[in-house]
């Protein structure tokens, strides 16, 4: 997954992505303004007011002064009074308006970064009750990474609407109070003020988008190859590698070489900004030339106080300014609004589980699942992974799922958890469709342990509790953990449960081994009383005879309780009431082992290769040793 390629393709063919619009987007905005931090308005009002003012204040200052000056000068009696409290008037305005304007400033740019915050809190939230199934979806991957980057920065995405909304609110002010100055001299003096500013923005944006184009664009391989070496050399898993073959030089020379072309692109892009800024000037010293020509021309014929000279003069100055800001923050609204209708995009995406009424699961002691005719293919494969499953777990019963890799064990019990639904056929428990069932109660229902043990950089005891602190009954979390198996090492830790895991978020934090981690699984599942346990493979670390024996005593602790134990080996078959064999997405046989040996297929196959492995402990599997074949 790359951040900086936006494929123009993929987006008009997403049949969830949409356009809403920059007013749409501003309104949005406005939006979470109100729900979350309702005085940002009134700050942005006063702010936006209070910057405009200030603009215009001195303008207006020099004017009144010079006035009062002509007039002072031509009159008998000298009284300085006026314009000592015209002084005073002003500075208590400046002093205001600054005070009104840090504050609103300081203010806004602490409640945008807050509703940034806020932002990124309902997408993660979105994302962490999206449907597991929806996740793996090199799309969704996609739109959610767009959504991310909508989120990233400050003058980014959603923050940068912000920002640029309240720039516009600031000149739109300032607009109106030129155009209210202007109109008393000359209303085509506006006219000339605005063509001129356009042609210099329409310069400016030939500039960006050249430069973007040419420059910029044309640097994104450049960057993921950047991104890529950043990775590589700071990536522990490279490590062992780059030392022993000796690759540091190696590497270095391809980062700088990379840097090279960087610099080089950087170079020729500032030569472009150059063109944009002798082209402003040009314009800029066009337009003084015009307005102040005729202003002195009004002066010395039309009569014009120089008073007004002095106020125009400045306002047409602001005028033009204020216009082209007004250009410049539209064109950043505009790409920063198609950055928002990303992440609004993504957020509207229609979860599964809105469609459906779902039903609540009836409060039972038993609860027996049915797999009618199941039948599954992964999204994008041709093949099944499952095919016509027909199977009825008991309550309380112990089931050993078994078969080769990629026989589909996985892919029955993501089934039955519901991280996935069938492709065919259905799954019944207590005779209702599971899909009809609240996903969130229904995950409760399950206490599951899988191959792949995730652990997270928090205390032990919430990697068992998979709660909050102040959710988790440390002891029991303790009790859980001796239980399967991890006493000495926890007796090992200073700090026992409290102790911090990875070194990701303290130096002082645990790694835990392989074996290690998928004892903590099975603590996890222990812990979480629910009624189903499912254990796929968290054994795999261990050998054949160290998985029997965790496998036996953990299925005690389980007690009446209804477990799945799923393993390529068969080292939980002797003590499960029941054995399904699965082969190539089917199950070929269930039963119990005794029945299945008898029936002479492929599971008394497996279990004549793979016997050999419990031999050491000829107790487990009370086969005579003739039986046992040694070509496995
Ligand atoms: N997420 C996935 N996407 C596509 N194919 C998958 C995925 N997971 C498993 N498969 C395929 O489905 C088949 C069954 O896999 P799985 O249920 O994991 O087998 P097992 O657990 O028995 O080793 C295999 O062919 C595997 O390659
Ligand atoms: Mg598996």
């Amino acid at each position: 997954m790359n951040l900086f390629k936006r494929n123009k393709k993929d987006e008009n063919t997403d049949e969830f992505h949409k356009e809403y619009g920059v007013i749409s987007n501003c309104r949005y905005i406005l939006g979470k303004f109100v729900k979350y931090r309702k005085s940002l308005i009134l700050f942005i009002i006063t702010g936006s007011i209070a910057a405009a003012s200030m603009t215009y204040l001195w303008s207006f200052i020099g004017k009144l002064v010079i006035d009062m000056i002509e007039q002072q000068a031509s009159s008998p009696d000298k009284d300085i009074k006026p314009l000592l409290y015209l002084t005073l008037i002003t500075s208590a305005a400046e002093l205001l308006f600054m005070w009104l304007n840090t504050v609103s400033s300081m203010k806004m740019s602490v409640g945008f970064t807050y509703v940034r915050l806020m932002i990124i809190k309902e997408r993660i939230a979105k994302t962490l009750g999206m449907e597991y199934e929806a996740l793996e979806t090199p799309e969704m991957l996609d739109r959610l990474q767009k959504a991310k980057r909508a989120t990233a920065g400050d003058w980014q995405g959603v923050q940068g609407m912000m920002t640029y909304m309240q720039v516009m609110g600031v000149q739109i002010i300032s607009v109106t109070i030129a155009v209210a100055i202007m109109t008393t001299f000359n209303p085509w003096i506006i006219l000339i003020i605005v063509v001129l500013s356009f042609a210099q923005f329409l310069f400016f944006d030939y500039i960006r988008k050249k430069d973007k184009k040419e420059m910029w664009d044309a640097m994104m391989p450049h960057w993921r190859k950047l991104e890529y070496m950043e990775n590589v050399t700071t990536d522990f898993s490279y490590a062992k590698d780059i030392r022993l073959f000796g690759m540091q030089k190696y590497l270095a020379k391809k980062q700088i070489d990379v840097y090279d072309e960087e610099l080089r692109h950087w170079i020729k892009s500032r030569q472009y900004w150059v063109y944009n800024t002798i082209f402003a000037h040009g314009i800029s010293l066009l337009r003084q030339l015009i307005i102040i020509g005729w202003l002195v021309y009004s002066v010395v014929f039309n009569g014009l106080s120089i008073g007004n000279f002095t106020l125009y003069t400045a306002s047409a100055a602001a005028f033009s300014n204020a216009i082209n800001e007004i250009l410049q923050a539209l064109s950043a609204l505009r790409e920063r609004s198609a950055h928002t209708d990303d992440y609004r995009s993504f957020m509207d995406i229609p979860s599964a589980d809105d469609k459906a009424q779902t039903i609540p699961i009836p409060p039972a002691d038993k609860y027996t699942f049915e797999f009618k005719n199941v039948s599954f293919k992964y999204r994008g494969q041709e093949k099944y992974a499952l095919k016509n499953v027909n199977l009825t777990l008991h309550a309380g019963e112990k089931l050993a799922v078994v078969g080769l890799n990629g026989a589909g064990k996985s892919t029955f019990i993501k089934l039955l958890l519901r991280l996935y639904d069938v492709t065919e056929g259905c799954i019944l428990m207590n005779g209702t469709d599971i899909r009809k069932f609240d996903r969130k109660e229904y995950y409760e229902l399950f206490a599951p342990a899988f191959q792949d043990v995730m652990v997270f950089a928090f205390p032990v005891a919430e990697n068992v509790s998979m709660k909050e602190p102040f959710n988790t009954d440390k002891a029991e979390a303790e009790k859980m953990l001796r239980l399967a198996g991890l006493g000495d090492k926890l007796d090992k830790l200073e700090k026992g449960v409290d102790t911090e895991l990875l070194k990701v978020l303290y130096d002082d934090g645990v790694d835990l081994s392989g074996g290690e981690k998928q004892k903590l699984a099975l603590a996890r599942a222990l812990y979480k009383k629910s009624k189903i346990i499912v254990l796929d493979e968290p054994t795999a670390a261990l050998d054949a005879l160290a998985e029997f024996r965790l496998y036996q005593s953990f299925n005690e602790l389980v007690g009446d309780r209804t477990a799945v134990y799923i393993s390529h080996r068969l080292s939980s078959t002797r003590f499960c009431d029941r054995v399904a064999m699965f082969k190539d997405g089917e199950m070929v046989e269930i039963g119990t082992h005794d029945s299945l040996m008898e029936a002479d297929g492929a599971y008394a196959d497996m279990f004549r290769v793979q016997a050999q492995y419990y031999v050491e402990d000829k107790d487990i599997f009370d086969v005579p040793c003739q039986e046992v074949t040694s070509n496995g």
